[in-house]
């Protein structure tokens, strides 16, 4: 699977997998650090892991990848050990050479680690990802996974028994940089936090609250918003009236007279994505393979929204989404509810880890996107219930709205939620993320100090 002839088969066939889903975006929420350029990255280690943390009986084990740069370390004058949490996407080595961490890890001559998180990237549990094995992918594990490797290594590498552990993530690993400081401080010594969504909501409508606040606050007025007010408000009278006008600007790729409730529903939910991708990664310059797009800012396409008002908001709308099926390699906007269910029902390892992440949000932590706070922007079509109602279709009947609400309460009641009680953790976050809105922003005890960074992104470990 790993031979370029296969890949781009892959990247052929999975038109119909949204490139942002459920505020993950495709390959995970880390990005590749800034200022890296072709520097030779580590080779891909392998740990043997326990299956199953929780059960002594259960002996069977996997191998989870990792990465190490002992460059900066020394043996005759130790210093820390800098951890890596991997989150919801592969583990990628570039991270090894390159980032803030890096940067301290120089200063401090730490010995740098990167351990990938079950069931993502190359770290395969289990033979395939039906329901009854995703059974072993929770954050409960991976802090297990993480507490297992750092003793195996204090062996392995036969570390003084004073050295201490600093532990680094962003987005989801933010929250368990925290929460490894809860469940193991005599194993990890600190953290640092970054866009840490650490209370576990279902309905988090929040998130489109942020989007339209930092479209306001970034662009400095209301226009904007209210272009993708009015844009919406067409949209619907025009889907209604004359749906080929809308089929033809958003190049759909199947008419709305052939789509169901859930089509239309899945419709605006990824035009309201566009926007959600758009906002979370503002400006935060990621390398990768798409720099051309890189001036796809919320100032450009604001800009897009309000230059020509000789043009329908609708029209203008449709240019932006244009704009990101083009970035996302899409030829025609498939927004059929049934594809994205049978793309998420594949267990098959190998795509885009949409469906380890969906399993996640259903049974632990919710962190839907609802449109329900910000109705008259985005429509009233993506609610609580549409998400509920993947979980069901994706993994069965069980996963219903009780399950996922019992489920986001019980991750509350193990890590403490925003009351979560813990020391030496700094927890950053910026206020255009939307993520913000489920961490830690003010400090509440100063061994764990917050730092909240006005009109900025996230992620401190990004050179910047
Ligand atoms: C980004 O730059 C390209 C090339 O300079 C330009 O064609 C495009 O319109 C720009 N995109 C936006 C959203 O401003
Ligand atoms: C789109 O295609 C280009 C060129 O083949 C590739 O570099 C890029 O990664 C693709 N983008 C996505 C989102 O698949
Ligand atoms: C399931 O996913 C695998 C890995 O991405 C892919 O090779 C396969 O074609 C997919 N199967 C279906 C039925 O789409």
């Amino acid at each position: 699977m790993t031979t370029p002839f296969l890949l781009v088969l892959q990247i052929c066939l999975a038109v119909a997998a949204k490139n942002f889903h459920l505020g993950r975006s495709k390959g995970g929420n880390l990005g590749t650090p800034m200022g890296y350029h072709s520097e030779p990255l580590p080779i891909a280690r392998w740990f043997n892991q326990k299956l199953d943390h929780s059960n002594p009986l259960n002996l069977m084990t996997w191998e989870q990848r990792y990465f190490v740069n002992d460059k900066y370390y020394d043996k005759k004058n130790p210093g820390p050990v800098f951890i890596m949490i991997g989150g919801e996407g592969p583990a990628d080595p570039k991270w090894m050479v390159k980032g803030a961490w890096i940067e301290y890890a120089k200063r401090f001559k730490a010995l740098c680690f990167n351990l990938e998180h079950r069931y993502y990237g190359e770290s395969h549990p289990t033979d395939d990802m039906s329901t009854k094995n995703l059974q072993y992918l929770s954050s409960s594990q991976a802090l297990d996974d993480l507490a297992f490797f750092i003793q195996e290594m204090n062996e392995l590498y036969k570390l003084p028994k004073d050295t201490k552990w600093i532990a680094f993530g962003g987005s989801y690993p933010g929250s368990l940089a925290a929460w490894a400081r809860v469940k193991y401080p005599h194993l990890i010594f600190a953290s640092v936090s970054s866009s840490g969504p650490l209370l576990a909501k279902v309905n988090f409508m929040e998130y489109f609250k942020v989007v339209v606040e930092a479209l306001r606050e970034k662009t400095g007025d209301d226009d904007c918003v209210t272009q993708v007010k009015l844009a919406h408000q067409q949209i619907t009278s025009l889907m209604r009236e004359q749906p080929d006008i809308i089929e033809n600007e958003f190049k759909v790729c199947k008419k709305f007279s052939d789509a169901s409730p859930d089509d239309v529903k899945n419709f605006y939910n990824s035009i309201a994505d566009d926007f959600a991708d758009v906002v979370q990664y503002n400006e935060d310059n990621r390398i990768g393979a798409n720099e051309e797009y890189r001036n796809v800012t919320i100032n450009s396409i604001c800009k897009l929204l309000t230059n020509d008002k000789e043009k329908p908001a609708y029209k203008r709308l449709a240019e932006f989404n244009a704009i990101i099926m083009a970035k996302n390699n899409q030829t025609c906007l498939d927004y059929s509810y049934d594809n994205m269910i049978k793309e998420l029902r594949n267990v098959t390892w190998g795509g885009d880890e949409a469906r380890q992440w969906m399993y996640q949000t259903c049974t632990e932590f919710g962190f839907y996107q609802t449109s329900s706070a910000e109705v008259e922007v985005f429509g009233d079509a993506f609610t609580l219930d549409f998400f509920i109602q993947q979980c069901e279709d994706v993994f069965g009947k069980k996963f219903n709205k009780e399950f996922v609400r019992n489920a986001a309460a019980w991750t509350n009641s193990k890590y403490g939620g925003l009351d979560v009680s813990v020391s030496r953790v700094v927890f950053v976050h910026g206020s255009v993320d939307p993520w913000h809105a489920l961490g830690i922003t003010v400090t509440k005890d100063n061994d764990a100090p917050a730092i909240y960074i006005h009109g900025k992104l996230y992620i401190l470990i990004k050179t910047s």
